[in-house]
């Protein structure tokens, strides 16, 4: 679909009843900001540009895994998603309308390198290039993640993350990109959830590359959490006055019961999910106290690593969606441990099955804050999917408003109890490919029809545009 057939399907036509009478009611008491908090929703480019092998992209290894039987939900790939690739003017302009003052997306590596070193691709620097630019035209802030996971291809087949080369390779890349566009864009992350593509990539094998065991994973995390320093150096270097951060999948994590073993359990996988990325990078290195079996990672280790780990970054961006119930296992390996699922715990929960918990993410805060090391936060991430139904034209997903408007408070408690979180991303801005869920998960404020390419504002979209416009 090319972009006047995208307006003539009406795009602009729900905008102007904006503010329905239905809407109008669903304004809760949550408190208002009015200082410099940051109002965003995020995206991905694998997850919503399409374009996967337009003007001169190279292969990402997503764009690999996705041809595997039986690795994603219905045989879904990213090839098109919702093409943002050649969509995105009408979508900035549909942000501008929502009246979303920031934009969280990413660039595609190979899209700028098509083998992930050596010549950049014109075409797709340019491309990123017109984002921008449409975005600071409509007074759109962009904020950019170097890597949201998809990798060059051509990089995994010299071993992608397990080969410590790619601290080079990437290196270069940040340099390419913060010196490309660091004139224009001052707000940056390095990577998107170094625990979620080293630990489903590489050691459970459900996410591209698809590869397992303990030995790829620790070198992959290694390697990622020497990136994510090296990035963060370089990025500082390049943008001048820039807000260098970089985003941790973080979880609250809670104990089934109070035997020893249980709490221990719980006390691994909080190791894992909440410190593994986030304490090397303050000098604490990695919890091998908690997880003596994690000391392997050593194996890895050059002279200076501990040094080379670390970086003081401007921000720290939390996503969080969910708790976590911890029971003793001897099922997985590392943390020992099993979650219990939400569905036997009688709470709610969303529709891929994750616990409605706002009052983790003030505690997730709290825990972060403790350190006493990071000077900020962002919540980069936040956001649920559910089950969306089209009635009249219209998405009443009265759900997903009030998880984001309960997860919301929770952040503005922390705020008013003085701890310094800068701003809210929704996840995300439109549908999108729900990586090994495919499109069957929906966590949009936006609708995507995938055949029509057509754009639906919910009323969740509705509601926290109209709540953002109030400050
Ligand atoms: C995050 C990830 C996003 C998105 C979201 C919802 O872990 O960064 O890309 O998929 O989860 O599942």
């Amino acid at each position: 679909m090319n972009r006047k057939e995208f307006v003539k399907l009406g795009l602009a036509l729900p905008l102007l009843n904006l503010y329905s009478k239905h809407v109008r009611g669903m304004e809760q008491m949550l408190p208002t900001v009015k200082d410099d908090f940051v109002w965003g929703v995020s995206t991905a480019a694998y997850q919503i540009e399409g374009g996967y092998n337009a003007d001169g992209k190279g292969l990402s290894i997503w764009d690999e895994f996705v041809k595997i039987k039986g690795k994603i939900k219905n045989g879904d790939t990213g090839n098109v998603a919702c093409n943002f690739y050649d969509l995105y003017e009408n979508d900035i302009e549909l942000l501008k309308l929502l009246k979303i003052p920031a934009f969280r997306l990413s660039l595609s590596w190979p899209r700028i390198f098509p083998n992930g070193i050596g010549t950049s691709n014109k075409k797709g620097v340019d491309f990123y290039h017109k984002v921008i630019d449409k975005c600071l035209k409509n007074d759109i802030t962009p904020w950019i993640t170097l890597y949201h996971w998809d990798l060059p291809n051509d990089l995994e087949l010299k071993g992608g993350w397990t080969n410590r080369d790619i601290v080079s390779w990437f290196g270069d890349y940040v340099d390419f990109c913060t010196t490309e566009y660091g004139d224009k864009v001052k707000n940056w992350m390095v990577l998107n959830e170094p625990l979620s593509f080293t630990g489903a990539g590489y050691f459970l094998g459900l996410h591209a590359p698809g590869k397992k065991g303990i030995k790829n994973f620790l070198a992959a995390a290694h390697h990622a959490a020497l990136c994510n320093a090296t990035g963060g150096v370089i990025a500082k270097k390049n943008v001048t006055d820039g807000n260098i951060g970089t985003t941790l999948s973080c979880s609250w994590i809670e104990a089934r019961s109070k035997t020893s073993k249980d709490v221990k359990a719980a006390k691994r996988y909080d190791a894992i999910i909440n410190r593994f990325f986030t304490e090397p990078l303050i000098g604490l290195g990695y919890p091998i106290d908690t997880i003596p079996s994690l000391k392997k990672i050593h194996d890895y280790y050059k002279p200076g690593d501990e040094t080379k780990l670390q970086f003081d970054f401007d921000f720290l961006g939390i996503q969080n969606y969910t708790r976590e119930i911890v029971k003793h296992s001897i099922k997985m390996p590392i943390v020992w441990g099993k979650t219990i699922p939400p569905e036997k715990r009688s709470v709610d929960f969303t529709a891929n099955d994750w616990e409605v918990y706002p009052e983790g993410i003030y505690k997730l805060l709290q825990k972060f804050d403790a350190y006493k090391k990071f000077k900020k936060f962002y919540i980069t991430e936040n956001g649920a999917s559910f089950k969306d139904v089209i009635s009249d034209g219209k998405i009443n997903d009265t759900k997903r408003t009030e998880y984001l408007k309960s997860y919301i408070k929770s952040v503005l408690k922390a705020k008013e109890d003085g701890i310094n979180v800068k701003g809210y991303f929704v996840w995300s801005f439109l549908d999108n490919f729900e990586w090994a869920e495919g499109y069957d998960q929906r966590f949009g404020l936006v609708y995507v029809d995938y055949l029509t390419q057509k754009r639906t504002i919910k009323d969740s979209g509705l509601w926290f545009s109209k709540y953002i416009a109030g400050f």
